[in-house]
């Protein structure tokens, strides 16, 4: 079995991880595992200036499940997607929105398990990655909130993600967002594992059968909770750090920088097994 060695970032969430270079993360059988293993407990690992090659990564991450294919998006590999501002990067605009604390994919059928990310150029300022964990967010409900909160079900839209960055929506960008993917999930998610925690973010639109102000209001609560004073991990980036997250058990953003500067990193998403239930 393989070991990491690894240093707590905060009380809830990450840990760093010193002992991994680029041979080691191709070469050590055993380090999918323990890479696994390690999420379970601390939710985000940061390997820094890993330096890792695209190819390197995803010979690793192919290791952890299967990846998803990006190839509809340009440019670099099918399994490596660029985030990034550039007026060339066609998918830039949707990216505005992974500044408001969320959870990816809770639009698709089955959510993410695992995102890897790496920082090819940083931003001068600011473009640091914070994460919090839904599942301390759980643990921290009061009982009466847990019982509460245990058969109620959220709805998730593209409009409600969209509205945060585009206040005043144009009709063709209404009818564009009304073409995509609806979901419902409960508040409550419980895992496989038998962990539960919270699924919540920018995705959020209503509770269903609530009063939309209130449930709304609810749905806001919950967020600065989760992500209150001592729970958020904030990463800033060194060129070639990459870090790893569960996806299933997190809310992340990036913090304010200038997009009219490069910023550029790689992400690679191993795709998810476990429907929200
Ligand atoms: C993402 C994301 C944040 C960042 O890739 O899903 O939210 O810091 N990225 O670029
Ligand atoms: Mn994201």
């Amino acid at each position: 079995m393989s070991t990491l060695t690894m240093e707590e970032l905060t009380e809830t969430t990450g840990a760093l991880v010193r002992d991994v270079d680029t041979e080691r993360l191709v070469d050590d059988v055993h380090l999918p595992d323990a890479v696994a293993e390690a999420l379970e407990t601390f939710g985000v690992l940061v390997f820094p200036e890993l330096n890792a090659s695209n190819d390197a990564l995803v010979r690793f991450c192919r290791k952890l499940g299967t990846l998803i294919d990006f190839s509809h998006l340009p440019p670099e590999t099918a399994e490596v997607m660029e985030i990034s501002f550039d007026p060339s990067n066609p998918n830039a605009e949707y990216f505005a929105s992974n500044s408001f604390w969320h959870i990816d994919g809770l639009l698709d059928e089955i959510a993410p398990k695992t995102s890897i990310l790496t920082a090819r150029v940083t931003s001068e300022t600011g473009g640091e990655t914070e994460f919090a964990s839904t599942y301390d967010a759980y643990d921290q409900l009061s009982d009466m909130e847990k019982e509460l909160f245990a058969n109620l079900r959220v709805v998730h839209t593209f409009e409600a993600v969209q509205r945060l960055t585009y206040h005043d929506p144009t009709p063709e960008q209404l009818e564009e967002w009304a073409t995509r993917a609806v979901r419902e999930h409960p508040l409550v998610w419980e895992h496989d594992s038998g962990r539960r925690s919270l699924v919540l973010g920018a995705t959020a639109s209503h509770i269903v059968g609530m009063d939309v102000a209130k449930g709304r209001a609810l749905l806001d609560d919950l967020r600065d909770r989760t992500t209150g004073p001592g729970k958020v991990c904030r990463h800033s980036w060194n060129e070639g750090d990459t870090v790893i997250w569960d996806n299933t058990g997190l809310v992340h953003r990036v913090c304010d920088f200038d997009h009219t500067r490069p910023r550029v990193m790689h992400r690679s998403t191993v795709a998810g097994q476990e429907k929200i239930k």
